[in-house]
């Protein structure tokens, strides 16, 4: 009976750690979204930007990169990867830029 109890009370640990998890991952993907980044781009695969999985590559050893790609954002982007720069993005406030800068890296 103890038993029973205890473990009932575990699961619905877990559930509500699940819960807090799921509603934190999201939200950077869908501030993408809303933002617009993904008519220029997708996850997995170049279209008019280069794919955030080899964004996140590229800057896989670059500490700063979250910084760095907050600038691009805001600022937009030129010669790094194309010839076709990212106009800037000055609407954004810099908690949302920190948020998109470090979801980027995220990517896989
Ligand atoms: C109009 C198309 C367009 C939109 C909209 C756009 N991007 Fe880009 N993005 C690009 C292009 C093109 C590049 C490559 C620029 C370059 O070569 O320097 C790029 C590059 C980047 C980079 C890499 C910058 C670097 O320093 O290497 C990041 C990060 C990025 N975009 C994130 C975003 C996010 C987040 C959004 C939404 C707020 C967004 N982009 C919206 C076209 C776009």
């Amino acid at each position: 009976m103890h038993a029973i109890s205890s473990s009932l009370l575990l699961s619905t640990a877990l559930l509500c750690g699940a819960g807090a998890w799921a509603q934190t991952t999201p939200s950077a993907a869908d501030l993408a979204k809303a933002s617009g980044c993904y008519s220029c781009h997708a996850n997995g695969e170049k279209i008019v930007g280069p794919a955030f999985a080899s964004i996140a590559e590229k800057y896989a050893s670059d500490k700063d990169a979250a910084a760095s790609l907050a600038q691009s954002i805001q600022n937009g982007s030129k010669g790094k990867w194309g010839r076709i720069a990212m106009p800037p993005h000055a609407s954004l406030s810099s908690a949302e830029l920190k948020t998109l800068a470090s979801w980027v890296m995220t990517v896989k």
